[in-house]
């Protein structure tokens, strides 16, 4: 795939082939060099651990492209460190932080190509992985992983998610359990909430809001990204154990505190208390920050509406500008979040 042939300006968020990819192994109780490939594909034994009982863990994290040209990686070392606890979550081998991190800017700087321009919106999404490859019938652990590492350009996540865009909310399904692994990144939640997923998109909403599933009274997440809300100049954001630690929701935390002076808090939300949030949004690193226009109660016909004429509310777009301009250099990078590539 050369990137002279792609329109920087209608990027979606699917998969396309770039130059280079980047593997490790581990074997023997350690892990070997990184690799460097063309080819996109991999071969494994038909019993390999990942393949059976979902040994896998992955992560999302970006680099964008500044005015000055230089390449700016989002806090990599968060998503280094959060993909260890995932690994410690479903008994994988842990890599070590720093051979994670020189995966990461090697890749780049191989398909710093396919970085897209700055101006377009667009980034490079980087998505790390980590596979039990053991041949095993029996369930326990695997000794052997590979770690994988690809990039793509890319641009929005949720449709029409420039502005506002609908969620829907339901009983209906748990994504996860409350001592469950809904704090890890692991694949199996995303195999949890496929279903849910697909409904809400029949429906023609963006994704599904979960509650907690052991109460289902208080928000959960949807199924790839954190949920805030923003009244009297307070942000607040749910604290659940069965949630993934977003990076971009902590990042969003720190601006509203320390650059917009609002107060932040990161506690219980009660379903009915949407009714009195001024706005929405749903947040991640796919996700950045997708206001919500309303979240439809699909199990009892309420709806719960942030935008009456399908614009993003004051905050959220202040709270994208200042996240943006600090992930493409626009800003001065304030919270030490950047690794540069030159
Ligand atoms: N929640 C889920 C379930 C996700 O898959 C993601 C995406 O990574 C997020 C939240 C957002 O996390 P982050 O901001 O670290 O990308
Ligand atoms: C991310 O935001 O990086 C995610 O992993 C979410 C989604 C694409 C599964």
């Amino acid at each position: 795939m050369e990137s002279k042939s792609i329109d920087w300006s209608n990027l979606s968020f699917g998969y396309r082939k770039t130059g280079i990819n980047v593997r490790c192994k581990y074997e023997n109780g350690k892990w070997g060099a990184l690799t460097f490939c063309e080819d996109d594909t991999i071969t494994m034994n038909i019993a390999a651990t990942c393949l059976h009982y979902g040994q896998e863990v992955f992560e999302g994290l970006k680099a964008f492209k500044g005015k000055d040209g230089r390449i700016r990686i989002f806090r990599m070392r968060d998503n280094a460190e959060r993909m260890m606890l995932s690994c410690e979550g479903i008994k994988m081998a842990q890599m070590p932080v720093e051979l994670f991190c020189e995966a990461v800017v090697k890749l780049v700087e191989a398909n710093r190509d396919f970085v897209p321009p700055y101006g377009y919106g667009g980034s490079l999404y980087i998505r790390p992985l980590i596979i039990g490859t053991t041949a095993k019938v029996g369930v326990s652990p695997a000794s052997e992983y590979e770690f994988i590492l690809f990039g793509m350009p890319v641009g929005l996540y949720f449709k029409g998610s420039k502005e506002t865009t609908p969620f829907m909310l339901t009983r209906k399904y748990d994504r996860a359990a409350p001592l469950g692994t809904g704090t890890f990144k692991v694949g199996g939640n995303y195999a949890a909430g496929m279903v849910a997923g697909e409904e809400a998109h029949d429906l023609g909403y963006s994704a599904v809001f979960y509650l907690d599933s052991c109460e289902k009274k208080y928000i959960d997440e949807c199924g790839a990204a954190n949920f805030f809300g923003i009244k009297n100049n307070t942000y607040i954001t749910p604290s659940s154990t069965s949630i993934l630690n977003s990076i971009t929701n902590r990042s969003l935390q720190t601006i509203a505190e320390k650059i917009l002076g609002m107060k932040v808090e990161k506690r219980k939300v009660p379903v009915e208390e949407l009714s009195t949030f001024e706005e929405a949004g749903a947040c991640g690193t796919a996700a950045i920050i997708s206001p919500i226009e309303r979240i439809d109660d699909i199990d009892n016909g309420i709806s719960y509406e942030f935008s009456k004429d399908g614009n993003a509310g004051p905050v959220c777009k202040k709270l994208l500008q200042h996240l943006q301009a600090i992930q493409n250099g626009d800003d001065e990078d304030r919270f030490g979040w950047i690794t540069y590539v030159d």
